[in-house]
């Protein structure tokens, strides 16, 4: 399937100038998913007797998750779509949210799987399932590509306007900097999407981005921002499912196993992030 898709990760990363990667990052709310609408079966969540698994996540993450035209695109839709396809299940169609409704959207069975880049942790655990971890991330501080401020460490954001995405787990880095005094409060910015926030960076609103790093060099490429150092969190990214679907947590981490054995996973890790990545 996937080389009958002309969709290329490079021309997409040429492609998207300032006008491109505002088109990714429309979340607000719920806006239907993958455009077109049209393969079978109504939307909203699980129950029934389907075997339908309706995935959510939260565009605007290149190479995570993005929109490209009316399509929702990327490393964890491809990667969804190869575990779900060794289940017995069926995917459904994807529905995009911001990525801090996307638990609320699964508990109330809006959507039955995130596949959002989402690090597994403690606090989320509490809430929901996840899968086996499928990538692993650390933290990236974002500035303007050759300004003058190029910091080295957190402490050094002291007294700058800072941004994040609500919700997430760069979010999380920059509320404590807040909490041990190191950054002002009126210096957080929180932003729906890190399109918005990097959008923000480069117009010079605010000083730095706080981000995944996989993302934060994403932008890097497309946009006149560099990473100024990059935290180690190491964070783990894994499905959401909730508690009591524990059929379909176990189907996608024996299908998460098969696709790594196969090489699909490699593939699909290779098509978004190049060869020479983890
Ligand atoms: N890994 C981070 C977290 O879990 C950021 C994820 C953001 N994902 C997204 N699709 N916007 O908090």
């Amino acid at each position: 399937m996937r080389e009958d898709n002309s969709f290329d990760r490079r021309a997409y990363l040429k492609g998207a100038g300032a006008a491109g990667l505002f088109a990714l990052t429309g979340t607000a709310g719920c806006v239907g998913g993958s455009g077109g609408g049209g393969s079978g079966g109504g939307g909203g969540g699980s129950g029934g007797s389907s075997n339908q698994v309706v995935p959510g996540t939260a565009p605007g993450f290149p190479p995570f998750e993005m929109r490209e035209g009316g399509e929702i695109v990327g490393f964890d839709v491809d990667l969804l779509s190869a575990v779900v396809a060794e289940t017995d299940y069926q995917l459904g169609d994807w529905q995009a949210f911001e990525f801090d409704s996307l638990i609320p959207a699964l508990t109330n069975d809006k959507i039955d799987a995130i596949a959002a880049a989402m690090t597994i942790n403690e606090e989320r655990n509490g809430t929901i399932d996840f899968s086996s971890p499928y990538y692993n991330a650390d933290q990236s501080v974002l500035v303007r590509g050759g300004g003058s401020f190029s910091p080295s460490e957190l402490q050094a954001l002291s007294g700058h306007p800072v941004g994040a995405q609500e919700g997430t787990t760069g979010e999380s880095q920059v509320k404590k900097l807040v909490e041990n005094g190191t950054l002002q409060q009126s210096n957080y910015n929180s932003y729906g999407n890190y399109v918005l926030a990097v959008e923000d960076l480069t117009n010079g609103n605010i000083d730095a981005v706080v981000l995944d790093k996989p993302v934060a060099e994403t932008f890097v490429e497309q946009r006149p921002v560099e990473i100024a150092f990059t935290v180690e969190t190491s964070e783990r990214y894994g499905f959401g499912m909730r508690t009591d679907d524990d059929d379909l947590t176990q189907a996608l981490n024996r299908g998460l196993e098969a696709v790594r054995e196969s090489g699909k996973y490699e593939e699909i890790r290779n098509e978004w992030f190049g060869s020479n990545s983890g």
